[in-house]
């Protein structure tokens, strides 16, 4: 069975201003001069900057997503930014689900179906988060939590085209602490298989479930050799495009 291409998404979080769209451009240029790249690039900045982006970055290779999305399409909803606008300015994925989002906003697995079926429905690309504390790690718990996270986050027209799921354990996430190879391998596997039981063998084949906790230049080329690892979520390595690409250079043709 031929592999997903893998992605390779930047989370920028709550960072970066107008300014950082010189980072976007060089990235992009790094992109250009090395067409051997064999994976999406994508980066997710904050709201603000997404028009501008996907505005500058037309007719180039990388993408551009949102961190976050409201489930319904219009409304009275103070502040929050649907599917639809983000598909608006210009993006074409979303990250739904980060554990900053279900620890800050208390948002559930259902909240966290109900926005990627509204990212399904403006055509965008749903990034799943889904991740275990240090605590059910200790406890023995990760398979278990995951596995439940992810069914209660999995929207019903969940296929290869239009979701891609990433592990990112709570623990990992701006530690510089990252999973022994194993223990990453063990859960992208069992990914797998719960997709698989879900999904059919055929789609859970084909999408992409990313790794994602203290990815850095470092550390990528051998959690990305990692069976069932299809590219990384990156936060705070992808904020410099010259970290980024440390990164994403690990997919170039040698
Ligand atoms: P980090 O964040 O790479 O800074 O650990 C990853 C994420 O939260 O997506």
């Amino acid at each position: 069975m031929t592999k997903p291409r893998p992605l390779v998404a930047g989370n920028w979080k709550m960072n970066g201003a107008r300014a950082s769209w010189k980072e976007a451009e060089s990235l992009a240029g790094l992109l250009a001069a090395d067409p051997e790249v064999r994976a999406d690039v994508m980066l997710c900045p904050p709201t603000t900057l997404i028009a501008e982006f996907a505005q500058g970055l037309k007719g180039s290779e990388l993408l551009v997503g949102g961190q976050d999305c409201h489930g319904e399409s219009s409304g009275a909803h103070t502040g929050d930014i649907s599917a639809g606008m983000l598909a608006d300015a210009g993006a074409t994925a979303v990250i739904v689900g980060h554990s900053e989002r279900r620890a800050d906003h208390g948002e559930t697995s259902e909240d966290v179906r109900i926005k990627a079926a509204a990212a399904h429905k403006s055509e965008l690309l749903a990034i799943i988060c889904v991740g275990e504390t240090e605590t059910e790690r200790k406890q023995g718990e990760a398979l278990n939590v995951v596995g439940t996270q992810l069914s209660g986050s999995l929207p019903e027209k969940a296929q290869a085209g239009n979701t891609v799921i990433a592990y990112e354990p709570v623990w990992a996430i701006g530690t510089g602490l990252t999973p022994t190879l194993d223990d990453v391998g063990e859960m992208h596997r069992h990914i797998r298989s719960e997709l698989k039981g879900k999904l059919g063998e055929a789609e859970a084949a084909g999408i992409r479930i990313l790794y994602g906790g203290s990815v850095k230049p470092v550390n990528a080329a051998e959690l990305m050799a990692v069976t069932d690892v299809n590219g990384a979520l990156v936060g705070g390595a992808s904020l410099k495009a010259e970290d980024f690409w440390g990164i994403v250079s690990v997919y170039a043709e040698k």
